[in-house]
């Protein structure tokens, strides 16, 4: 089936087939490796995307439900001005050591800094919980995620 859809503000148009997935469709397809297959089950997060704005797992998630919407990539949030602060907040709180779950962890953070709806430490240990991290125990990804949302 033909795709036609917006990846970090570029039009993309391609042949699909029904059932790959958008995972498979962006690193596959085209090259944008930043999201990660893991568990495969929508369970870790590594895998997450931003489609029309919203986080989604690309593993459990059809290339086809993509058309007619926008994408993001960790490749397109590098490329926005934004970017620099949850890099900085991020870096300076020590919130990365592998780097695994980052790509994910950023476009989820960015979501939901959008939406505005981190008004509290609690609130952003359960929006994250859908993301798992398995180096740093949470305490600077917490940090630095309040930081950002103004609530440190
Ligand atoms: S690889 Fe998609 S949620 Fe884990
Ligand atoms: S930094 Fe390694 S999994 Fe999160």
């Amino acid at each position: 089936m033909r795709l036609e859809l917006k990846v970090n503000g570029r039009d993309v148009v391609r042949e699909v087939k029904p059932q790959e997935l958008l995972l498979d469709f962006l690193r596959e397809s085209l090259g944008l490796t930043g999201a990660k297959r893991s568990c495969d089950v929508q369970v870790c997060g590594a895998c997450t995307v931003l489609v029309d704005g919203l986080a989604v797992s690309s593993c459990c998630f059809l290339a086809a439900h993509a058309n007619g919407r926008e994408v993001t990539t960790i490749e397109g949030l590098a490329e926005r001005k934004e970017f620099a602060q949850l890099e900085e907040a991020f870096t300076r709180h020590a919130a990365l050591q592998c780097g695994f779950c980052t790509p994910g962890m950023l476009l989820t953070v960015s979501s939901l800094l959008e939406s505005g709806e981190l008004g509290s430490e609690e609130q952003i240990k359960e929006s994250l919980d859908g993301n798992l991290c398995r180096c740093t125990g949470y305490r600077g990804i917490v940090d630095a995620v309040a930081d950002l949302a103004g609530i440190a």
